[in-house]
């Protein structure tokens, strides 16, 4: 019994200077600051780049749906189009996250950002004080012409000043940059120096990967680390409802041309466009429906055509919304 108590104790001990150990760690380690080249990016004054800037950031690569006061995402949704002041929050287990003030204001904002410092945070995941960007911003392999289109776009922006709070990392959050298991990602190749708009299937998978984040959302990814566990467009994804609405949730349908299990299996090219275009079904679903739906059909017959050739993936997602006091099993 006495031996018994000893080795408790032993175990119990250990155990204590190990979570102390890690503690520590974790704490002397963050924040970490990551190095990542600056791209050779430079915004322009010109009015049709600048148009395409604005097309992106409330359109399919839906910058608008975050950096946008809380407040205001309604009247966004619905087609204003209002400076990007920021403020949309998100907590998650590892952390509070708040998307900063995009407009040229020197104090609150970007004014005082350089083009490469903005480039470098939407390519390589690494924000202007050097620490990495949650996996939120999948514009990794955005064209170079776009990641210009974008930043003229913002700095065409009358300046709004608002300050919105820092970004807080809980432990969880701080532990998982610690432990590596979250590090700025670059783009996998040299991103593309522009892909031309039309309605082929090589637009559509940049749209559908490269800009408008379907491939993020409609495939299974791990919710602390960002890390895709699940096939391609694949579905499954839990997501709560953004306004929380308590117990509504989604989750994210099988998007591939899987003949039992994809969602759109069904649908011909005219019935994806009218639903696009129709736009929110399900008040607080976290799909930017009010930026998709602002695509053209060019685009959205494109996206079309890409997930036709998709490699199709088993594993039907029965339910997309799941009402309050519903079951989360079936
Ligand atoms: C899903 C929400 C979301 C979308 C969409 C989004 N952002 Fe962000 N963005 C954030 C959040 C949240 C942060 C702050 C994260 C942090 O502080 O760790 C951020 C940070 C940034 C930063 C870093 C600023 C710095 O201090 O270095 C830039 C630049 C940026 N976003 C630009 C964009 C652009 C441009 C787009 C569209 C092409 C975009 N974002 C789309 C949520 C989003
Ligand atoms: C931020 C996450 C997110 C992004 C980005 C996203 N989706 Fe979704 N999508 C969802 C969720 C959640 C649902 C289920 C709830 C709903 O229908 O609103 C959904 C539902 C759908 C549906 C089924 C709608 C229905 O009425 O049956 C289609 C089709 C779809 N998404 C296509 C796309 C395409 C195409 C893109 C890219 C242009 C995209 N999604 C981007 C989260 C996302």
């Amino acid at each position: 019994m006495e031996l018994l108590i000893k080795i408790l104790k032993w175990v119990g001990g250990g155990l204590l200077v190990l979570i102390i150990v890690f503690v520590t760690f974790v704490n002397l380690s963050s924040p970490k600051y990551f190095d990542a080249p600056y791209p050779n990016i430079t915004a322009s004054q010109d009015s049709a780049l600048i148009a395409r800037g604005k097309y992106l950031a409330f359109g399919p690569a839906h910058c608008a749906t975050c950096h946008m006061p809380m407040d205001k995402m309604e009247a966004v949704e619905n087609g204003l189009n209002l400076p990007l002041s920021g403020g949309w929050t998100l907590k998650i287990p590892p952390g509070t996250f708040t998307a900063p003030n995009l407009t040229p204001d020197p104090e609150t904002g970007i004014g005082n950002y350089s083009d490469g410092e903005l480039a470098r945070a939407i390519r390589h995941m690494v924000k202007r004080d050097g620490t990495v960007l949650p996996p939120f911003m999948a514009f990794q392999e955005l064209s170079d012409e776009d990641l210009t289109a974008v930043i003229s776009f913002l700095r065409s922006q009358p300046p709004v000043k608002n300050s919105v709070p820092p970004t807080k990392h809980s432990f969880v959050g701080k532990a998982v940059v610690a432990l590596g298991l979250l590090k700025p990602k670059g783009p996998k190749d040299t991103p593309p120096h522009r892909v031309p708009m039309d309605s082929s299937i090589a637009y559509g998978k940049y749209i559908a990967r490269s800009v408008a984040n379907c491939h993020g959302c409609h495939t299974l990814q791990d919710m602390v680390t960002g890390a895709f566990i699940g096939g391609d467009f694949g579905g499954g994804n839990h997501m709560e409802s953004d306004p929380h609405i308590p117990g509504l949730s989604f989750y994210t349908p099988n998007l591939t041309p899987h003949k039992t299990d994809g969602h759109i299996v069904n649908w011909d090219e005219d019935t994806f466009i009218k639903r696009l275009k129709a736009g929110r079904v399900h008040k607080g679903s976290p799909m930017p429906w009010g930026a998709n739906s602002k695509m053209n059909e060019i685009e959205l017959k494109a996206i079309y055509r890409y997930l036709q050739t998709i490699e199709p993936v088993a594993g039907k997602v029965e339910k997309i919304v799941r009402y309050p006091g519903e079951s989360h099993s079936g």
